[in-house]
């Protein structure tokens, strides 16, 4: 990228003329506006900036949420609510669903018998949103207001609004089918459709049925969204849906007029010429696809921002994707001094669970990442795909939330055409195996479930095979019934080939080190990789590098930090992430409260660290692959070509004739994630029943 590009280095502009153009955009006439121009005066419209500015006051913070458009429906919703006991809520993302709706739920007393909880599909949402609604009642995070997210729990006995992930209320319903402790349950973002969500709807619609049957106190259900199939919905739960008027400014929107082979270098030389027309308080959203690009992306800004000479002031650039550390990801909710431009590289989180005040500007790249099962190769795969036409949509409504905006596209309008209408739902192509035994363990066989819709059969087989391979169910009865291995694993908030991990440790002796592994597996990337210091970086982490793989790799790197007496100090010398690594020192706190509950002995391997490696053999036979004379890796089941990721220790050295690895990550090729040397004999050894093709 850096070769095909020069910067004027007396000035402020160069950018966008310099560069080879291709970022040619054209007003698209007839969709050139986000429906209901609804223009605020200039005079109110100078002062929602002012209030924005000075978000951080109490009175100012009242005013804000007095302006929301839900506050004008308060009486509507609250009467709705009372005479249904379901409701559907379908309004632009903004408009104050899901921060204000439980608290009229408060206000009007749904949280005396019982408390209310909202679910969300990401942990950023959840915790961002319970901060935000605990400040607008003057309280903290635990009082009134709380959240709980997987590995952590804010919520006290005092805690009346609960911001929770689908994950959790789903976990909670093993225990609880009827969900007792809730008077009222807000399943917010319902558009999108997550396995979890849509198992969730069935659930909750049948405690609200159960409850009701016998008589017990009622369960208040809303279900909430920024873009809903109002009708599906509206059938699935038979009840009608509400419109809440939103309050959005015309959207210009621009397509890219030729198409663009690299999304990224078209988002900068966009940016840079948005930062060269547009006032300085026109802040920008960039939507790209993951953490690494967004990264990178944001690092190249900074550094072109300060070589440009206009300054390093002028910008602040800004990051959020869902493994942000906490405190980084409310900062780009903070204004920023005057004359100075806000920048958000953000994932599709930004589409429509989190609203940034202040943008004006949105860059799409038309890309998502997405996972996906093939049940022919039983492989999980992250893929980029292009989104859907209503998330299109959706991303340019991000820049007409304060006042008339702009959103340039880097792809074009025929090729936009191309995209699905909609996003399909997650159930229709994710690894129902986690799905399918948590179901087993609430008793709920999946062919009779009440789905909204349903999984295909495909996927549920697969489950069922994967499932019984781990010895979590006899697959041989119909339903297929849930053994006490099963029930063991269905504890663990984990994937239950991670879950089956831990429950061979200690016939492997490694328990300890298991726990560790696991644990920091669940946390995002501990390794920091400065661009600008990658060989420091490189060197200070070639010390922990295991011949064996990442896997030891990342073992050594979590026991010497669990070891330092200073953490800070260690990470910062060492480039690695103490908050990833500090969530992972939780995580296996929490993992080994869990052992002990279930009486899972403690051992240590110490030296032996095949113990660790025959081990991981037990939850991930899926994932090994062979060498091939013409150098690639075949994966044992399915037979898919790919290459070991060059993030991997084993990248570009002496190739193992066997491996084992995490993931599967698909882009120009498939690349496996996180891989270690294993032995082609332990198969027999580590799993004597189970036939592999291997060759
Ligand atoms: O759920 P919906 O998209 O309808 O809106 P919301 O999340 O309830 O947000 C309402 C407003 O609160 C947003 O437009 C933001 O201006 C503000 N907000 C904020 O300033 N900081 C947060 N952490 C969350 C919301
Ligand atoms: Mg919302």
């Amino acid at each position: 990228m850096e070769s095909k590009y020069m910067i004027n280095s007396n000035g402020s502009s160069g950018m966008a003329s310099v560069f080879p153009m291709k970022r040619k955009m054209e007003p698209m006439k007839e969709q050139n506006s986000i429906k209901k121009p609804n223009y605020f005066p200039p005079k109110q419209q100078q002062q929602q900036q002012q209030q924005y500015k000075n978000v951080m006051k109490k009175n100012t913070i009242e005013q804000d949420r007095k302006a929301l458009p839900v506050y004008n429906c308060r009486q509507r919703i609250l009467k709705e609510v009372e005479a249904n006991d379901t409701l559907l809520i379908m309004g632009e993302t903004g408009s104050g669903k899901t921060t204000q709706i439980p608290q009229f739920l408060l206000q009007a007393g749904y949280a005396t018998n019982g408390i209310i909880g909202i679910t969300q599909p990401r942990r950023v949402a959840a915790i961002t949103i319970a901060k935000r609604v605990a400040q607008e009642l003057s309280s903290n995070v635990g009082d009134t207001v709380g959240y709980t997210v997987r590995f952590e729990d804010t919520t006290t006995e005092r805690t009346r609004i609960r911001y929770l992930t689908d994950g959790i209320l789903l976990r909670e319903a093993i225990g609880d089918r009827l969900l007792r402790k809730y008077s009222a349950i807000m399943l917010d973002e319902a558009h999108e459709r997550t396995v979890n969500a849509d198992v969730l709807f069935g659930i909750v619609k049948e405690a609200q049925q159960e409850r009701r049957k016998h008589k017990m106190p009622k369960l208040k259900l809303i279900i909430t969204s920024a873009t809903m199939d109002i009708d599906h919905f509206g059938q699935y739960f038979k009840v009608k849906g509400m419109y809440l008027e939103g309050r959005t400014h015309p959207v210009r929107v621009m397509h890219s007029k030729e198409p663009q082979d690299d999304y990224i270098h078209a988002a900068l030389v966009t940016l840079f010429d948005i930062h060269r027309h547009e006032p300085i308080n026109h802040d920008v959203l960039i939507f790209l696809t993951g953490q690494e690009e967004i990264e990178a992306l944001a690092q190249q800004i900074r550094q072109l921002a300060r070589i440009n000479n206009s300054g390093p002031s002028d910008v602040r650039v800004f990051t959020l994707y869902a493994q942000l550390a906490q405190g980084k990801q409310l900062e780009c909710f903070l204004p920023v001094p005057a004359n100075t431009r806000k920048i958000v590289l953000a994932t599709n989180i930004a589409e429509t669970s989190i609203t940034i005040p202040g943008i004006r500007c949105v860059i799409d790249c038309g890309y998502v990442k997405e996972k996906s099962f093939n049940p022919g190769t039983g492989l999980d795969t992250l893929k980029t795909v292009r989104i859907s036409q209503a998330q299109a949509w959706q991303r340019s409504g991000r820049a007409g939330r304060d006042a008339p905006g702009k959103c340039y596209r880097t792809y074009t309008k025929t090729h936009m055409e191309k995209f699905r209408a909609a996003a399909q739902p997650e159930i229709l192509r994710a690894n129902l195996t986690s799905t399918v035994l948590q179901l087993l363990a609430l008793g709920i066989d999946c062919s009779s479930f009440d789905f909204i819709d349903p999984p295909q059969p495909e996927g549920v087989q697969s489950a069922y095979k994967a499932l019984e391979q781990l010895a979590a169910i006899k697959a041989a009865a119909t339903p297929p019934a849930i053994t006490s291995t099963g029930r063991l694993m269905a504890q663990f908030p984990l994937d239950p080939r991670y879950a089956k991990l831990l429950l061979a440790a200690p016939s492997f002796g490694c328990m300890e080190e298991m726990l560790s592994l696991v644990a920091a597996l669940s946390s995002d990337n501990v390794f920091i990789g400065h661009a600008d210091k990658s060989e420091l970086a490189a060197l200070a982490h070639a010390k922990f590098q295991s011949k064996h793989g990442d896997h030891l790799t990342l073992l050594t790197v979590f026991a010497t930090f669990q070891k330092t007496d200073k953490p800070k100090v260690w990470c910062h010398d060492n480039f690695l992430n103490i908050r990833n690594l500090n969530y992972a020192r939780n995580v296996r706190n929490q993992l080994l409260e869990i052992s002990n509950r279930i009486g899972l002995a403690s051992n240590s391997c110490g030296d032996n660290l095949d113990a660790v490696k025959k081990c991981l053999l037990t939850g991930l036979f899926d994932n090994i692959a062979t060498l091939q004379k013409e150098g690639h890796y075949l994966t044992l089941s399915g037979r898919v070509k790919a290459k070991i990721h060059p993030s991997s220790v084993l990248h570009g050295k002496y190739k193992p004739q066997c491996i084992l690895f995490s993931e599967m990550v698909q882009t120009e090729h498939n690349f496996l994630r996180q891989v270690t040397e294993i032995s082609i004999e332990w198969l027999e050894e580590v799993l004597p029943n189970m036939k592999f093709n291997i060759k």
